[in-house]
């Protein structure tokens, strides 16, 4: 996987940099989620956490007013003036630094230029939230280099709101907020109505989260992701026309009885999108309950339910995904699923411990016959969320 350096200690920093003026660093980790998916954009509930995997941000105040990054991954350099005048996003990872710039612009003075490097080691594009780790830790970085004040939820909502408008996703709040507000060794409930959270503890002895990437790359903007976005939205105004007195804001206001019987008369892909969103937001509590009982078994059983329900229901799967999570179901996992928004991208496996070594090159052997790419592995831990690193 792609991207594997970080910049975290003095040493590193004085010996990469020189010993001139110490750089100001925040490190933000990408995520897997448990369960909820695509649920956030429907006022569902999430169980995601941070991965031990993260992006660094290292950023020095310049005297004028130009803006040098450089991003170790692509081994690139952008550079730019302030004002920014109406960029134009390029498609490339300097969209993620002007989109939090033009919000920053709207909160407070940015009187002056920086630099920034840019390292890490989160696999990029692969559904592990390569991008809400580099918004979250940019703008950590960048409003305290401009001493510009946002709350908790501010923060993580101009991150959002950067990808939204000016990268182009339209992406739900999940991404960033887990790689935010994240604690060592637990999940984190998101009510993404709410927009509270509370932590789960991820303990399930004996368990290894692995992930597995299908190496098929698909970027969410072009990705039918929004086309899965604007269907809900159109499932959503058929709920409200035929229960006009409820007062439905989101799919998640529904039950899975207000469905039932609409079977015939919505338009059947519409209808599946609600489905999907209702029981996964059931699915979410269920898990959160095994979790509390410590029953593995049972986590594993509702995590292979939601693939299942993302392959049939939502049709964001593809057969590489599916693959690997049936081969992991016949091989010993007690439960996998794609991860993120799908079409690509990574599958998360919970596989006994002793037994992951074995599993990941039998899988990886099968994967290779079968579509001739390379399935890499991870094994994942839950990690802390964004951080300054030297405040
Ligand atoms: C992507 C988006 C998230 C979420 C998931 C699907 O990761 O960034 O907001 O919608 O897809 O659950």
């Amino acid at each position: 996987m792609r991207g594997e350096r970080t910049l975290g200690s003095r040493e590193e920093l004085t010996r990469r940099f020189g010993p001139g003026e110490e750089p100001r660093v925040t490190r933000a980790p990408g995520r897997v989620n448990l369960i909820g998916e695509h649920t956030d954009y429907n006022g569902g509930y999430v169980l995601p956490f941070a991965i031990d995997r993260w992006t660094e941000v290292a950023l020095w105040p310049r005297r004028d007013l130009l803006v040098k990054a450089y991003a170790q991954a692509f081994e690139e350099e952008f550079g730019f003036s302030l004002p920014l005048r109406d960029p134009t996003p390029s498609g490339g990872w300097a969209d993620y630094l002007l989109g939090i710039l033009l919000e920053l612009a709207g909160r407070g003075e940015l009187p002056h230029g920086f630099e920034v490097v840019i390292v890490g080691n989160v696999p990029l594009g692969a559904g592990l939230s390569s991008s809400a780790s580099l918004e979250v830790a940019l703008a950590l970085g960048l409003s305290r280099l401009y001493g510009i004040e946002l709350g908790d939820l501010d923060l993580v909502q101009l991150c959002q709101r950067a990808e939204n408008t000016f990268v182009g996703t339209s992406c739900g709040i999940m991404d960033q907020y887990v790689s935010y507000f994240a604690r060592e060794g637990t999940a984190l409930l998101l009510d993404t109505r709410a927009l509270r959270h509370r932590y789960v503890p991820l303990d399930l002895p004996g368990v290894a989260f692995l992930v597995i990437d299908s190496s098929v790359r698909r970027a969410l903007s072009q990705s039918g992701y929004n086309d899965r976005r604007r269907e809900c939205e159109e499932a959503l105004h058929w709920l409200q026309r035929a229960f006009p007195d409820r007062g439905i804001a989101t799919l998640s206001d529904v039950t899975e009885e207000d469905l039932e019987p609409l079977a015939r008369e919505m338009p059947a892909h519409l209808w599946r999108r609600a489905l999907h969103v209702v029981q996964e937001n059931t699915r979410v509590l269920s898990t959160v309950a095994a979790l509390e009982r410590g029953d593995a078994e049972e986590v594993g059983r509702l995590v292979s339910a939601s693939h299942a329900s993302l392959r049939d229901l939502y049709e964001v799967s593809t057969p590489e995904l599916d693959f690997l999570v049936e081969w992991g179901l016949a091989h010993g996992a007690l439960g996998a699923r794609l991860v993120g928004g799908g079409f690509g991208g990574v599958t998360l496996h919970l596989v006994p411990e002793g037994e992951a070594d074995a599993y990941v090159a039998a899988l990886r052997q099968a994967y290779r016959r079968k579509f001739g790419r390379e399935a890499r592995a991870l094994e994942v831990r839950p990690g802390p969320g964004a951080k300054e690193l030297n405040p």
